[in-house]
């Protein structure tokens, strides 16, 4: 039977994020790490997830109990291809195996990029015509099934790819022209917890409304002015606009000790600016650097506890192989 293969980017929010959450634009850029998944028919009425990277092995479930009691490693895999199924009133039985060439404890998305991949997948072996918002459309419904929240930012890098304007929901997205962004990557060894991350700035937002719109105006000035450094390659102007966002997600509370250990050290080597990329709360954070900066700020970023992602931007969107 025919077999599909698929593998969809993962992320790094440059500028923006919670702001993101409010109706604000946010600049995202898709990494070269990939989730990779494979979908074939079988002639049983079951799907079975092969899922090794979140620890899911030899998994099967009957199509009429789909999404329900789901093991929390495939959730999205699980929900995306009931999606789908209803979408498009397809039923199969079906053989999904998936792959991940990142830690899901990097907060790079890969609970959105293995959603893009099994659906478009999916759509490939259904033979069902999906255009890239309508991809988009159909994967923001299964991040919100599962987990209630989010602007849906990472499924726009993992479907467009390269580097991108985004406004929540989908309502605006902007491939930027900027082939080249030279970053560092340095996780601080924390995972972080988006969904309570986004819940804590929720309760922020409503104790001090005034404040908290205030932190986001700011943001989406720094977003909107982002967009141009960017194209224009000013590296020395993004990154003092990367020093104002940090300051600003700081304000918001969403930073920690760590990050900001790490955003310091990188600045110290000699970074443009630096900030966390992403809800905060530990995960990752970024710093823009020239190429005669680059080793050293990696080393201080080591030095520092931190450990140094290698990756890179702007990296094709969803393939089918
Ligand atoms: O933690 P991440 O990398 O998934 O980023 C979350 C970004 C937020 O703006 C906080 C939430 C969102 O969905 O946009």
């Amino acid at each position: 039977m025919k077999e599909i293969e698929v593998s969809a980017p993962g992320k790094l929010m440059l500028f923006g994020e919670h702001a993101v959450v409010y109706g604000h634009p946010c600049i995202v850029t898709a990494v070269d790490q990939r989730i990779n998944v494979s979908v074939k028919q079988t002639n049983n009425n079951r799907v079975e997830i092969e899922a090794p990277d979140v620890g899911v092995v030899g998994y099967t479930k009957a199509l009429s109990l789909l999404g329900e009691d789901i093991p929390k490693g495939i959730r999205f895999l699980e929900i995306g291809v009931r999606n789908f199924f209803e979408k498009f009133k397809e039923q199969s039985g079906l053989k999904i195996v998936s792959r991940s060439e990142f830690s899901s404890e990097f907060g790079f998305g890969s609970s959105s990029a293995v959603t893009v991949a099994v659906t478009k997948a999916l759509a490939e072996l259904f033979s069902a015509r999906l255009s890239n918002q309508e991809l988009f459309n159909l994967c923001y419904k299964t991040i919100l099934d599962v987990q209630g929240v989010g602007s849906g930012f990472d499924l726009a890098a993992a479907i467009w790819g390269g580097t991108i304007w985004f406004v929540a929901g989908g309502k605006e997205i902007t491939s930027l022209a900027c082939e080249e962004l030279p970053l560092v990557v340095g996780y601080t060894g924390i995972k972080a917890d988006t969904s309570a991350l986004v819940r804590q700035v929720a309760v922020f937002y409503k104790s001090h409304t005034a404040k908290a719109e205030e932190i986001f105006e700011k943001i989406s000035v720094i977003v909107r002015e982002a967009r141009s450094r960017l194209e224009e390659k000013d590296w020395q102007s993004l990154g003092q606009l990367m020093d104002e966002d940090q300051e600003l997600l700081e304000d918001l509370g969403v930073s920690t000790v760590e990050l900001a250990n790490l955003i310091t050290a990188a600045k110290d080597a000699g970074a443009y600016g630096a900030k966390l990329s992403g809800a905060g709360g530990g995960d990752c954070m970024i710093a823009l650097v020239s190429r005669e900066a680059k080793a050293s700020a990696e080393e201080e970023i080591s030095k520092s506890g931190g450990r140094v992602l290698n990756v890179y931007a702007n990296a094709k969107g969803v393939v089918v192989k």
